[in-house]
């Protein structure tokens, strides 16, 4: 399954590498980030890196993990290996250290094990932002996977004890994508 997905990104990125670009931060991630009690973070499936650029040049010390090793190469290339710690990694077992980050972010993928991991690797009083595609009857993508997309207000019941819910919104994605998608995001603080 993970070799599968390996091998789809590797093709992916190869094959496009406009998928490669610099791209904007999200702006959930750009609002809420200032709210980390510290300076670790932690990207899951960070692809070549739009949030990992944007957290160390905010000057967090951030561990980026994906199971691409195109995407990384790009994001070893554009950031200092002082402050990134560049993972390649599968995220279907990738299991982090627990209570060890200030600001988590996983944002365009959705394995709902690994929020579950997400919770245990943040620290009391720390930030996770979640962001991603949700099911819409006027999404444009052909072939998602409906295992991978978001039911409505998902992320809200997810996130409904133990959390300080400090944003969550459901959303029209990015016109840099190619196709017109319907988002979830939430942004909560760790009791
Ligand atoms: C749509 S991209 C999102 C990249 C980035 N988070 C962003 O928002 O720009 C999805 C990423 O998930 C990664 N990915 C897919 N399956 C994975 C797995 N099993 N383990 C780790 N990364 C995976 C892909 O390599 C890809 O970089």
């Amino acid at each position: 399954m993970s070799l599968k997905d390996k091998e789809k990104w590797d093709k992916k990125y190869s094959e496009m590498s406009s998928l490669l670009a610099q791209r904007p931060p999200s702006k959930h991630v750009e609002m809420f980030w200032k709210l980390a009690p510290g300076i670790s973070a932690l990207d899951l499936a960070c692809g070549s890196g739009r949030h990992t650029c944007f957290l160390a040049e905010k000057g967090f010390h951030v561990d980026a993990v994906d199971i691409s090793a195109v995407a990384l190469d790009t994001l070893r290339s554009r950031v200092n290996p002082e402050s990134v710690n560049v993972i390649e990694a599968d995220l279907d077992t990738f299991i982090p250290e627990p209570e060890s980050y200030d600001l988590i972010v996983k944002t365009n993928f959705l394995d709902r094990a690994l929020i579950e991991r997400a919770i245990t690797a943040l620290k009391p009083g720390g930030i996770l932002i979640v962001e991603t595609y949700m099911a819409d009857p006027a999404n444009e993508k052909p072939d998602s996977n409906p295992d991978f997309l978001l039911q409505k207000g998902e992320l809200l019941d997810l996130f409904s004890e133990g959390f300080d819910v400090l944003e969550y919104k459901e959303f029209r994605n990015e016109p840099h994508e190619k196709y017109r998608m319907r988002k979830q995001a939430i942004a909560v603080r760790k009791s």
